[in-house]
């Protein structure tokens, strides 16, 4: 088997499974009990949060345990949106964020709030005049991904963050579910305010992922109860899925430099000879993540791809996993300007450290067999 659709979820490594089984049956207590085994289990989050805030360079108060990247993204939105509506009632986001982001600026906007989506270039990037432009008085939030989870696309998140420096009164959040691991970003350089991150993206368990606040921001509390994490996400915490989460992430990012070139080499060896097929066209621009690689077949559907491709056990998407069930052209796609047709015949690999250059050798061939298989049938 040949798996490359990480970026819809990856395998949980075989050390976090065993971290997760261990804490979960050994230390079982409710890290609020004042009981010792409360206290183990408290110890445990305290470590866990000390460990994922030292692996991305912020201050452990900083880090608020969730759910995934979808409560993390709301929880973001939502928070800023009602808590600071008196501030101004508009937010700036792009016209390429994951539905986690796209759909609260749908909810928010029934509810009165103005949204602006800023437009994307060819490469998938927005345009740091465009931004400039769109910021008003009545600018609260801007809600801009790092890497884009269809195409592989770079935001310069840097620039944007040095921008709104100027902006004391506008929050700047990060979607860094993709990016996480993949592409470094330091939140405090680059003046980011929140960020969100989700566990199962990088080999831990799903069902857990937090988010970086800046140490001071008020946040608007998206679940209400028992007042865990300093009263700002109630629900007695994950503790062995936390514990599991601080594991991938320093697995993840131990030895990064050579791991991650390795995985350019083998995303470049994917784009060359992808392209060198007859009737491929590649849509993952020249600034993107090391993990993805996407491409059209024009004239093939691609789902049909997608099954014809797996009966030789290699996985992979169309488009997003979010959107591939929709059968909806890929938004990345069109917003980048490359047309319907690229859209609705676009296919998604993404790659994890675990991949090899021997898979992506294998998985060429499987993909030009595929499209030769399927060239009388699919044509359209
Ligand atoms: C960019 C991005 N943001 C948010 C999410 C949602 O994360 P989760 O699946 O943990 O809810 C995803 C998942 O695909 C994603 O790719």
């Amino acid at each position: 088997m040949i798996y490359f659709d990480n970026s819809a979820t990856t395998k949980p490594y075989p050390a976090v499974l065993d971290t997760f089984v261990k804490v979960a049956g050994q230390f079982f207590g409710n890290p609020s009990s004042v009981h010792h085994l409360g206290l183990q289990s408290e110890k445990l989050l305290s470590q866990a949060r000390e460990q994922i805030a030292s692996l991305l360079r912020v201050d452990p108060e900083e880090v608020i345990f969730t759910s995934g990247g979808t409560e993390g993204n709301n929880f973001v939105l939502k928070g800023v949106a009602h808590l600071y509506k008196n501030r101004g009632n508009h937010i700036i986001t792009t016209s390429i964020e994951h539905p986690s982001v796209q759909n609260v600026c749908k909810q928010l906007e029934a509810e009165g709030f103005h949204i602006t989506y800023l437009p994307v270039d060819e490469n998938g990037q927005i345009r740091l005049s465009e931004l400039k432009r769109a910021l008003t008085d009545e600018t609260i939030l801007v809600s801009i991904m790092h890497v884009n989870n269809e195409v592989g696309a770079i935001q310069p998140i840097k620039e944007i963050g040095q921008l709104l420096s100027t902006y004391p009164k506008v929050f700047f959040h990060v979607d860094h579910v993709q990016g996480v691991g993949k592409v470094p970003l330091d939140f405090h350089e680059s003046n980011v305010d929140f960020a969100t991150i989700s566990s199962h993206k990088f080999h831990g368990l799903k069902g857990t992922g937090a988010i970086y606040k800046r140490k001071g921001i008020k946040l608007k509390p998206l679940l209400a109860g028992g007042g865990q994490e300093k009263d700002f996400r109630s629900g007695t915490e994950n503790v062995a899925g936390i514990v599991a989460m601080a594991k991938a992430l320093r697995l993840t990012m131990s030895d990064f430099e050579r791991k991650q070139n390795t995985l350019f080499e083998i995303r470049d060896y994917l784009m060359n000879e992808l392209s060198k097929i007859n009737g491929v066209l590649i849509n993952t621009p020249n600034i993107a993540a090391p993990h993805i690689v996407n491409f059209s077949v024009e004239g093939y559907k691609a789902e049909v791809l997608v099954h014809e491709i797996e009966k030789e056990q290699l996985y992979v998407s169309t488009t997003s996993a979010c959107s591939s069930k929709t059968d909806e052209p890929s938004q990345t796609i069109l917003a980048m300007g490359l047309g319907e047709s690229r859209a609705s015949s676009s296919i998604r690999l993404s790659l994890s450290y675990a991949n090899t250059m021997d898979e992506a050798k294998e998985a060429v061939q499987i993909i030009k067999q595929a499209i030769e298989n399927l060239k009388p049938v699919m044509r359209r």
